[in-house]
């Protein structure tokens, strides 16, 4: 299979750009997945900047829990209705869940249409947005159906995050921690000395992050080396957050992977020897910067029973990406369960 080519405008023009991209390919109809909440902040910011043009929007539920093959079918309902023919196209305007599942749809109706992403969270322009990956939840565990194909293009504008609630922004900054974290030490260290996020400069924050994303994707499209690495605070993040969607107290992604970040931290310090200063320092930053979770509210053994099905897992063995020190990661380290039950209590007595 071949990754598609395909590009990531970002700038003020970015509307421009979808403008003409609209005009030279010449779509037979244009489709909006929007959710409620994308419709109200977002939709009338796209409408404005493509008034040329018929827009038909699809709507659906907002969140997480509705990323789920329901949904898709409500979606490819819609685009029968409208009767979409292959040469639609579908934009996802939204978060990551948009993006995730509007990719999934389009990719599948009819053997597959064109998909833009549009990506209106901090989380989505740095992260969800890049790499080809779609999906949907399944069966209780996360993206667990899905394939990779690559959008036709992605379009980012941080005027969506005036809308964005803070805690959404927050989720995204998890991703922004981590690709400091993962592969550049600089950048971590520029973190580490603006605790107050409200003082960063978004498009520079959105434009190294990406890149970050953008530059290990593009070396290993399918997951089979260095994109592990993307995988930080994934591994119990993902247990996690999914156990807590059944709950009153369900975690955004970016708040599980903080959890998971600092659980694996834990790991790190464990297995390669990440320094007793840095668990410490980073644990500690990341603490006060995102809502502590009570794990008591979950089963442990729920836990690491979903932790065991993460796709990511390898001949029955769970896999973990960790630190050796901030910048620098190691993939495919093998964990027993009972350090990652210690790694869970070290988190709950931060
Ligand atoms: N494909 C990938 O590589 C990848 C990577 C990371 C995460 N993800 C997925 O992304 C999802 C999380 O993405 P998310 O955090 O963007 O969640 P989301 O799509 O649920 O968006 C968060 C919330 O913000 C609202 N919203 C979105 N943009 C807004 C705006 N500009 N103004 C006001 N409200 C707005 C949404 O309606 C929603 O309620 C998860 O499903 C995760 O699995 C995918
Ligand atoms: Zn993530």
């Amino acid at each position: 299979m071949q990754i598609q080519k395909y590009s990531i405008e970002f700038q003020d023009s970015s509307f421009l750009q979808l403008n003409k991209h609209l005009a030279s390919v010449g779509y037979s109809m244009i489709f909006v997945l929007v959710d409620t909440n994308t419709k109200k902040d977002c939709l009338p910011l796209l409408q404005s900047a493509l008034s040329d043009y018929n827009l038909n929007v699809i709507e659906v539920e907002a969140g997480e829990i509705h990323k789920n093959i329901q949904t898709c079918t409500n979606i490819w309902n819609a685009l029968m209705e409208f009767q979409a023919d292959r040469k639609s196209v579908l934009i996802n305007l939204g978060g990551g869940v948009i993006g995730d599942m509007g990719g999934f749809c389009a990719s599948t109706y009819k053997r597959g249409i064109e998909f833009i992403q549009i990506p209106t969270t901090l989380l989505a322009q740095v992260d969800a947005s890049i790499g080809g990956k779609l999906g949907i939840d399944y069966g209780n565990v996360k993206n667990s159906i899905g394939l990779f194909k690559n959008p036709s293009a992605v379009y980012l504008n941080i005027a969506f995050f005036k809308t964005l609630p803070r805690a959404e922004l927050l989720s995204g900054y998890a991703e922004v921690i981590k690709h400091a974290l993962i592969v550049d030490k600089s950048y971590w260290e520029q973190i580490l000395n603006c605790p107050n996020i409200d003082k960063n400069d978004w498009k520079v924050v959105v434009e190294r992050s990406l890149q970050v994303k953008k530059s290990i994707v593009e070396l290993d499209p399918f997951e089979k080396g260095i994109r592990k690495s993307l995988n930080f605070g994934h591994t119990i993040g993902h247990g996690v957050e999914s156990l807590s969607l059944e709950t009153d107290h369900p975690l955004l992604h970016g708040e599980a992977v903080a959890l998971g970040m600092i659980t694996e931290l834990f790991l790190s310090n464990k297995i390669l020897g990440l320094s007793d200063e840095h668990l410490n320092l980073i644990s500690n930053f990341i603490i006060k910067l995102f809502p502590k979770y009570n794990l008591d509210a979950l089963s442990k053994a729920e836990v690491l029973n979903l932790i065991h099905q993460d796709k990511k897992n390898e001949n029955g063995q769970v896999c973990f990406t960790l630190l050796e020190q901030p910048g620098k990661f190691k993939i495919n380290v093998h964990v027993e369960d009972v350090l990652i039950m210690e790694a869970l209590e070290y988190y709950n007595n931060l």
